[in-house]
């Protein structure tokens, strides 16, 4: 069966995934029988497109990379223009929702009212939006089973590194005592740069320039992002209904070149470590700076690099070291999802 795919956002992680979809349509198909098209795509600025058959996606994204707009893409009976994404995610044909609208981390608007219309409709969503994860886990993933739906996120924490997947498929059956994790791409590739010489501000602005740091780069440096996956993980690997600010939080932007010096002169590094650990029946969630050992395998991931150490009682410590943010992983992460949903699994 075709996997229908309605999608709110079209910019770097939209565009991202339809250029796989694009690309590997024809491998996917033959080769998992997975067999998707969009057929909707609502975006507050570039406009909107629906058609009940699919879209043309190389069309689509031409029309974006020629214009910056949907709306010189060629008409065709059927086709529909200028629907919002209240109305897309209620009237399209979609099977699955792919929200990555941008997202209010304070408030996860508006990502968490189209969950809730998409579950409320009877369709699946995925998304890389931390917001609704962070914020409203439990009452949406209520509403999900509810109305016998899935709820896809894995690129919420590391993008389409498994971080999820990983520690809830292959690692089921450990009790996992401990999460530490290097979750942010902009602090790591700021200290690494500090480490050889840069200072904080030119730092920042290269990671800025690079385009890892969020929108507004507080989020980042005071620790908010790594913070929301934090809460993410406790909620998700360790099934706690935790809320953000129930995560102690310290950020990067006091750290000095002499605290730099500092650690390298005693053996160790500074890396913004985001921790989640089970105390009985309570878990303890902090994100702060530590200076760790030069022998722990955090301390090896450099730049932009995220890493994760999950300690479980049966398969031991397990690290896994991979990307945190960009257009093609955190696409990935959406197919990922997809594909999972289309097989009936986790
Ligand atoms: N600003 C984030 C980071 C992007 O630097 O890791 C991914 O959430």
């Amino acid at each position: 069966m075709t996997h229908k795919i309605a999608l709110l956002g079209f910019g770097v992680v939209g565009q991202g995934f339809a250029e796989i979809l694009e690309e590997k349509g024809e491998l996917l198909r033959s080769g998992l029988g997975f067999d998707a098209k969009i057929v909707a795509i609502s975006d507050f600025v570039k406009g909107s497109l629906y058609h009940p058959e699919g879209l043309d996606i190389a069309k689509a994204l031409q029309a974006v990379k020629e214009t910056g707009k949907l709306d010189c893409y060629p008409e065709s009976p059927g086709l529909v223009r200028g629907w919002d994404s209240f109305q897309t995610i209620r009237e399209s044909n979609a099977d699955t929702v792919v929200e990555i609208t941008f997202t209010d981390v304070k408030t996860g608007q508006p990502a968490i009212n189209h969950c809730k219309a998409a579950f409320e409709s009877r369709k699946n969503v995925v998304m890389s939006n931390k917001g609704p994860v962070s914020l409203a886990y439990q009452e949406l993933i209520g509403l999900a089973r509810k109305n016998h739906v899935r709820w896809g996120f894995e690129g919420t924490v590391m993008s389409g590194t498994p971080a999820l997947r990983m520690p809830l498929v292959a690692l089921a059956g450990n009790n996992i005592t401990e999460i530490r994790g290097i979750l942010n791409g902009t602090t790591n590739y700021i200290l690494t740069k500090m480490e050889e010489g840069l200072s904080y501000e030119a730092a920042l602005a290269e990671a800025q320039t690079l385009g890892y740091a969020e929108a507004d780069p507080t989020s980042d440096v005071e620790g908010y992002d790594a913070q929301y996956k934090a809460t993410i993980l406790a909620n998700i690997v360790m099934n706690v209904p935790m809320k953000r600010k129930e995560v102690e939080c310290e950020g990067i932007s006091h750290l000095t070149l002499q605290d730099i010096q500092w650690a390298k002169s005693e053996g160790k590094k500074w890396k913004l470590i985001a921790k989640c650990i089970k105390d009985g029946d309570k878990v303890i969630a902090k994100v702060g700076p530590e200076a760790i050992p030069i022998t722990d395998p955090l301390a090896g991931v450099s730049g932009a690099q995220n890493a994760i150490t999950y300690d479980c009682d049966l398969a031991g410590p397990i690290t896994l070291i991979g990307a945190g943010a960009g257009r093609k992983e955190t696409g990935f992460s959406i197919l990922i999802d997809l594909i999972n949903i289309s097989r009936g699994q986790l």
